[in-house]
């Protein structure tokens, strides 16, 4: 199948190249490389840098790719950054994926994955988290990946659209070839495993009185190449011939405490994590653990490599052999 990734220099967008590449697809690629990579696209991609907030640039970008399906990793994901600007967040989530569905139509093609967040969810009241809980984002992030969601089935009504809205937890870990490679850093395990490399001096545990066993905020990790098998079998489902539309939750429905997982990069490297409690940080919520039966009931979902030892290990051997990132 000719399949177009744009956010395809980002560190999910390349992995998502990566596998679709390995799995015999053929890839076009599309990033601003605004934080993404072109060192992080696959070579065997062919790779065009496109603005999606330029109608033109979208419309030029689906007429050279021609592609059967379209999978949107391009976004801005900063939850704090959405609060701070706001615009930022509308526009290259919003009006990117506007544009995109509009120069889909326009050019016939009909299936389409898109990447979506738990920060749909806001602070769900149900843990697990079922795809049929409020979706009442307390951010401008989770409020612009469901505008998105909310767009499509009026566009699979009026052209026939297929879509699959792939709802994201934690991700983590790593290919050998592909990693996550952020400015800034703000996620958990790349800054546990910073502060045991000397990339940081010390590691901020933020919150320690959450209303959990250790006290620390429990998140539900998916390793990134199980997170991309969902797509590859989302893909599968959407263009066969009984297609499910709508939402699935990727999460392994268990969950790690930030604890634990700060005793998983001790373990894993070693090394000690240069510990500092700090007060809770803005907008954590205290528990994320999603339900995905339905991703493993019906697209067949079979997330292997998602335990912590194994997530921490790949990122850790992505960062001893690019300390440097993809600049290295
Ligand atoms: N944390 C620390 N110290 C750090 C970084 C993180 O203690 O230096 C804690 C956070 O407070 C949180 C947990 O580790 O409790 C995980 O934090 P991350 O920043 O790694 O991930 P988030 O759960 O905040 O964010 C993820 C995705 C977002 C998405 C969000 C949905 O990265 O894109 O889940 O709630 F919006």
């Amino acid at each position: 199948m000719r399949v177009l990734v744009t956010g395809a220099a980002g560190y999910i967008g390349s992995v998502a190249v990566e596998k679709l590449l390995d799995a015999g697809h053929d890839v076009h690629a599309a990033d601003n490389l605004w934080r993404g990579h072109r060192l992080a696209v696959d070579p065997r991609a062919a790779f065009q840098q496109v603005d999606l907030t330029e109608p033109s640039q979208v419309d030029d970008l689906i007429q050279a790719a021609r592609p059967d399906a379209v999978m949107n990793f391009a976004a801005a994901t900063l939850v704090a950054e959405s609060v701070a600007r706001p615009g930022d967040y509308f526009g290259t989530n919003v009006v990117g994926g506007h544009n995109l569905l509009s120069a889909m139509r326009e050019h016939g093609v009909r299936n389409f994955v898109f990447s979506s967040t738990a920060a749909v969810y806001g602070e769900p009241s149900t843990i697990p988290v079922p795809e049929d809980a409020a979706l009442e984002p307390i951010n401008p992030y989770g409020r612009s990946k469901l505008m998105v969601e909310q767009m499509l089935p009026a566009h699979a009504n009026a052209w026939g659209l297929r879509y699959t809205c792939l709802r994201y937890f934690n991700v983590a870990g790593a290919t050998v070839a592909h990693g996550e490679d952020h400015d800034p850093e703000t996620h958990l395990i790349p800054l546990a495993l910073f502060s045991v490399m000397g990339r940081r001096s010390s590691f901020a545990l933020f919150g320690t009185d959450y209303p959990t066993p250790d006290g620390s905020c429990i998140r539900d990790y998916v390793h990134v190449e199980d997170l991309i098998d969902a797509h590859l079998l989302a893909l599968d489902d959407l263009t066969g011939d009984n297609g499910h539309s709508g939402a699935f939750n990727l999460g392994t429905k268990g969950g790690f405490s930030v604890r634990e997982v700060v005793a998983a990069v001790e373990r894993e490297t070693g090394l000690t994590v240069p510990l500092e409690e700090r007060p809770r940080r803005a907008g954590d919520p205290a528990v994320l653990i999603a339900d995905s039966t339905r991703a493993r009931e019906i697209l067949a979902w079979d997330p292997t490599r998602s335990t912590l030892d194994q997530m921490v290990r790949d990122a850790w051997e992505w960062f001893k052999a690019n300390p440097d990132g993809y600049a290295g």
